[in-house]
């Protein structure tokens, strides 16, 4: 038998590891808001970036979750029309009975950020809270970003730098070499992506320091969004309950009044497509 292109491989790959972040999403649906203090913090910060918007718009919710930005999507703009995206269908579903429950219809469409079945500029405002870092290929979402904008409209996209998790990675590369956690893009990684297709940007980096009381609390926090697939690896990464407690044991090392210190870098990215250039 032949061997399969790599690329083939290398596609066979992006579509397993998919396939398990819509899976894992879809497990989180139900306890995901229970868990979601920092996401929705997050998506405030991203929303507070929105200019005044115009009337009548179409907007896109990528990556919408449980429907939190589409909820305030329609908040801000009641005239405009929202569409809730997302892999994970059981988090439509929760967005759906969420969002449906008030007057104003959201759509909902359960597909993939990096092959929107969506039209060419067609979309006025889009907004995208902590989905990206779940993408394998962050340039094919921009494509995608700058494919369905229309001219001059912008797309508010929040994602995490590296330095998150570094406590939860350093204690548990105390204890062996598999990676347990996500490894995030730096910031100059999507500031080139984005000008590969062709999109201004400016980009706001924060870090924010969360407190936990153990690498149990932190695990059972992930795991309650769905967030607990490493996003890069090969395949589900293993561990046992000896190796967890050696790793829990390191990451308490880092134990202060309020809990274990645990950073998130926060990067707040405003993406706009160029304005049609008028013909002369
Ligand atoms: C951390 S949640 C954020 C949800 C929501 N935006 C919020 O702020 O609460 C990430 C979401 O991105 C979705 N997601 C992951 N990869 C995706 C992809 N390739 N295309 C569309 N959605 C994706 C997941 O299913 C999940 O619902």
């Amino acid at each position: 038998m032949n061997a399969l292109p790599s690329t083939t491989l290398q596609q066979g790959t992006a579509l397993a590891l998919r396939s398990r972040i819509a899976r894992a999403f879809g497990r989180g649906a139900a306890s995901y808001d229970q868990h979601a203090g920092l996401q929705r913090q997050v998506a405030d910060r991203l929303l507070a970036m929105l200019p005044e918007p115009e009337p009548a718009m179409q907007m896109l919710d990528l990556g919408c979750g449980t429907g939190y930005c589409s909820t305030r999507l329609r908040q801000l703009q009641p005239a405009a029309s929202v569409l809730a995206l997302d892999l994970a269908l059981p988090m439509l579903a929760v967005a759906n009975r969420q969002l449906n429950a008030a007057p104003a219809q959201v759509q909902m469409l359960c597909a993939d950020a990096q092959a929107l079945p969506l039209r060419d500029s067609s979309v006025d405002v889009l907004v995208s809270s902590l989905a990206l870092q779940w993408c394998s290929d962050p340039t094919a979402v921009f494509a995608e970003i700058q494919r369905v904008l229309k001219p001059g409209a912008l797309a508010l996209v929040s994602t995490l730098g590296p330095a998150s998790l570094q406590e939860m990675r350093a204690a548990w590369a105390a204890v062996d070499a598999k990676r347990h956690s996500n490894e995030f893009l730096p910031a100059w990684q999507l500031q080139q992506a984005a000008a590969a297709v062709g999109l201004q940007l400016q980009l706001e980096q924060e870090i924010w320091v969360r407190h936990y009381r153990s690498l149990l609390a932190l695990a059972q926090e992930l795991k309650g969004l769905g967030a607990n697939v490493v996003a890069h690896a090969q395949a589900e990464v293993t561990t046992t309950p000896a190796a967890f407690k050696a790793a829990a044991a390191v990451f308490a090392r880092g134990l202060q009044p309020d809990g274990i210190p645990v950073r998130w870098e926060i990067l707040c990215l405003a993406l706009r497509k160029k304005p049609q250039e008028s013909p002369r």
